[in-house]
C-alpha cells in the first residue's frame, strides 16, 4: 500500500481533525498527534510533510506549547497554520505581537502570485491575487524571520502568509482547512502535492465494511446496548451495529422530554417493531425524571452534565433488565470530541456523550464506531448502509436536546413553548425551501430565550417570552454562517409563532457566525 504520510501536530486548535480530513481528501494518508510526539517517532514515521495546527495560546505565554527545535532540522517541509504559523515565526527569529485589531471570520487576503501555496489559484481566469480566507486570531506575525518572504497580507495582518522554500517552511495566519476559506483546499493541496511531493494515491478503504468487521470481532458473542436518539449519528451507529451483531444488539431510546415536537413517536415508527429494521427496540419514557433533575439548574454545562449522567443511569437500568450487557454504543463523531477538548483543544462545550460521561459506567466498554468521522462522512456511511435519505439528511439535533435550547431553567411549560415554536419554524422553512424561495440551511431551530418582554395583544398588556430563531449554513459544523431567510418568510414565521404559541410575544433572528458564536445558544 502507498503510505505517503502527512503528520499533523496538534497544538490545541479547534480545527485540527479538519486539517487531517482535508489531507485525506487529497488522497494522502494523514495522522494527528500531540505536538509532544517524540522526534524519534516522527522520524520513524518518515512523513512527507508536517503541519502545525492552530491553538488558543500566545507564543509568549509561560506554558505555551512549543515545537521541538530539532524538527526544523529534519529537512521535512513544515506548514504552520494560525498559532502554528506564529510558532514558526517566533522560533525562527521573526516577531509575533498582539494584533491591533483581532480578525475573526471571513477576511479578504491578497497574495503574491509567486507563493508556492498560491500558484494554483493564479491560473484561474479573473483571479486578481485576492481570496477570502477564514481568520480567528488575536496575535499576529509582525515581522517574518530572515530568509522568509511574505506571500500574503490583509489590511490588518502584515504577514498573512510567508514562506522559505529553500528550507521547506510555509505558514498561513488564516485557516485553509475550513470551508469558509474559499480556496483553502487548493492551498492545502498545493502544500501536500506540490511542496511535499505526495502523489495522492492513498484511498480510504470502505469504512462501513471495515467497521462492521472490527465490531463483530470485538463484540464476539457479547450483548450490546445502543443509545438511540433517532438523530443521524446514533441511527447510523445503530444500523452499523445491527449489521455487525444482529439480535445481540438492543437499542434503547430514552425519551427525555427534551425532544422536538412528536419526535419520540417518529423515532418509534422507524426503529420500533413496525419499522424496517431488525432491531430489539425499547422506548423509555423518562420525561419527568429529567425535568426533576433539571429543576432550578440554569448553567449550561451543569445542564449538559445532568442530562448526560441521567442518560447513562437510564441505560444502566435498562441494561440490568436485559442482563449481562457488555458494550454500550454511542454515536459520537469527530466534532464532538474536538469541541469537548479531549484532543487537547480548549473546551468549548462538554457534549453530553463525551466530556460529561461519568467514570463509573456499568459496562465493559464503550463502542463509538463513528468517532473518526465528520457529519458529511457519517451521512455517506448511512447511505452506503441503505438507510433512507430522509433519515440520513436529517438535520443534527444535540444530545441534551431542547435542554440547551432553553436558556436558563428547563421545565415542562418551557419545553412545550419551544417545541411548538420550533415545529412552526421548521414547517415554514421546509415549505419555503420546497417553493424555491430559499436554499435549505444545514441546521435551523427555535430556542427559548430567558427574556420576557412587554407586549400588547388585543387591548391587553402581555409579558411573555422571546423566541430566538437560528438557521445556519455549514458543511462541517465547525464554522457556520447565519442563513439568509427572505424577509417575507421570516415575518410570516414570526406572525404564526406569536399568534399560535401561547407564552411567546417576540421572535428574534440570530445573525451571528461561528466563530465567534456557536451554533447552539448554550
Ligand atoms: P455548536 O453549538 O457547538 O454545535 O456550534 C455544533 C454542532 O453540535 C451540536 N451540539 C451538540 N451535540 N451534544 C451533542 O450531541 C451537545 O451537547 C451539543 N452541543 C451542540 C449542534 O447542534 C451542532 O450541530
Amino acid at each position: 500500500m502507498n503510505r505517503e504520510m502527512i503528520i499533523v501536530l496538534d497544538f490545541g486548535g479547534q480545527y485540527n481533525q479538519l486539517i487531517a480530513r482535508r489531507v485525506r481528501e487529497c488522497n494522502t494518508y494523514c495522522e494527528v498527534h500531540p505536538y509532544t510526539l517524540p522526534l524519534s517517532e516522527i522520524k520513524a514515521k518518515a512523513p512527507k510533510g508536517i503541519i502545525f495546527t492552530g491553538g488558543p495560546n500566545s507564543v509568549y505565554g509561560a506554558d505555551s506549547p512549543q515545537a521541538d527545535p530539532e524538527l526544523y532540522k529534519l529537512g521535512i517541509p513544515i506548514l504552520g497554520i494560525c498559532y502554528g504559523a506564529q510558532l514558526l515565526a517566533h522560533q525562527l527569529g521573526g516577531k509575533v505581537e498582539t494584533a491591533p485589531v483581532s480578525e475573526y471570520g471571513k477576511t479578504e487576503v491578497s497574495f503574491e502570485k509567486s507563493g508556492a501555496l498560491f500558484g494554483e489559484l493564479c491560473g484561474e481566469p479573473g483571479n486578481s491575487g485576492c481570496t477570502i480566507a477564514w481568520m480567528s486570531h488575536t496575535d499576529y506575525i509582525a515581522k517574518a524571520p530572515e530568509g522568509f518572504s511574505v506571500t500574503a497580507k490583509t489590511p490588518v495582518c502584515p504577514v498573512a502568509a510567508m514562506e522559505c522554500p529553500e528550507k521547506g517552511f510555509y505558514a498561513t495566519q488564516f485557516h485553509p482547512e475550513v470551508m469558509h476559506s474559499k480556496e483553502g483546499f487548493k492551498i492545502l493541496k498545493a502544500f501536500v502535492n506540490d511542496v511535499c511531493g505526495c502523489t495522492g494515491k492513498w484511498q480510504m478503504a470502505s469504512f462501513a465494511d471495515e467497521t462492521i468487521k472490527a465490531v463483530r470481532e470485538k463484540v464476539g458473542s457479547g450483548k450490546v446496548l445502543c443509545a438511540l436518539s433517532g438523530g443521524v449519528d446514533s441511527s447510523v451507529a445503530a444500523v452499523l451495529l445491527s449489521k455487525a451483531v444482529g439480535k445481540q444488539l438492543t437499542c434503547v431510546f430514552v425519551d427525555h422530554g427534551l425532544l422536538r415536537k412528536d419526535e419520540g413517536d417518529q423515532v418509534e415508527a422507524v426503529f420500533g417493531p413496525d419499522g424496517p429494521y431488525d432491531l430489539n427496540f425499547i422506548r423509555v419514557n423518562a420525561q419527568q425524571r429529567f425535568y426533576d433533575k433539571l429543576a432550578g439548574v440554569e448553567e449550561p454545562e451543569r445542564k449538559r452534565k445532568i442530562i448526560g449522567e441521567e442518560f447513562i443511569r437510564v441505560f444502566e437500568e435498562e441494561a440490568k433488565k436485559i442482563g449481562a450487557v457488555d458494550f454500550l454504543v454511542q454515536g459520537t463523531i469527530y466534532p464532538d470530541i474536538i469541541e469537548s477538548g479531549l484532543g487537547g483543544s480548549a473546551v468549548i462545550k462538554s457534549h453530553h456523550n463525551v466530556g460529561g460521561l461519568p467514570d463509573y459506567v456499568d459496562f465493559k466498554e464503550i463502542i463509538e464506531p463513528l468517532r473518526m468521522l465528520f457529519k458529511d462522512e457519517v451521512r455517506k456511511v448511512g447511505l452506503e448502509l441503505g438507510i433512507p435519505e430522509y433519515l440520513v439528511y436529517r438535520q443534527p439535533f444535540p444530545g441534551p436536546g431542547l435542554g440547551i435550547r432553553i436558556i436558563g431553567e428547563v421545565n415542562a411549560e418551557k419545553v412545550k413553548i419551544v417545541q411548538e415554536a420550533d415545529a412552526i419554524y421548521r414547517e415554514e422553512i421546509d415549505r419555503a425551501v420546497k417553493e424555491g424561495k430559499m436554499v435549505a440551511p444545514n441546521q435551523y431551530f427555535a430556542a427559548l430565550t430567558n427574556m420576557r418582554s412587554v407586549g400588547v395583544m388585543g387591548d391587553f398588556r402581555t409579558y411573555d417570552y422571546a423566541v430566538a430563531l437560528r438557521a445556519v449554513t455549514t458543511s462541517d459544523f465547525m464554522t457556520a454562517e447565519a442563513a439568509e431567510i427572505p424577509w417575507a418568510v421570516l415575518s410570516h414565521i414570526t406572525t404564526r409563532i406569536v399568534n399560535e404559541v401561547k407564552g411567546v410575544s417576540r421572535c428574534l433572528y440570530d445573525c451571528t457566525t461561528k466563530p465567534p458564536a456557536t451554533i447552539e445558544m448554550e
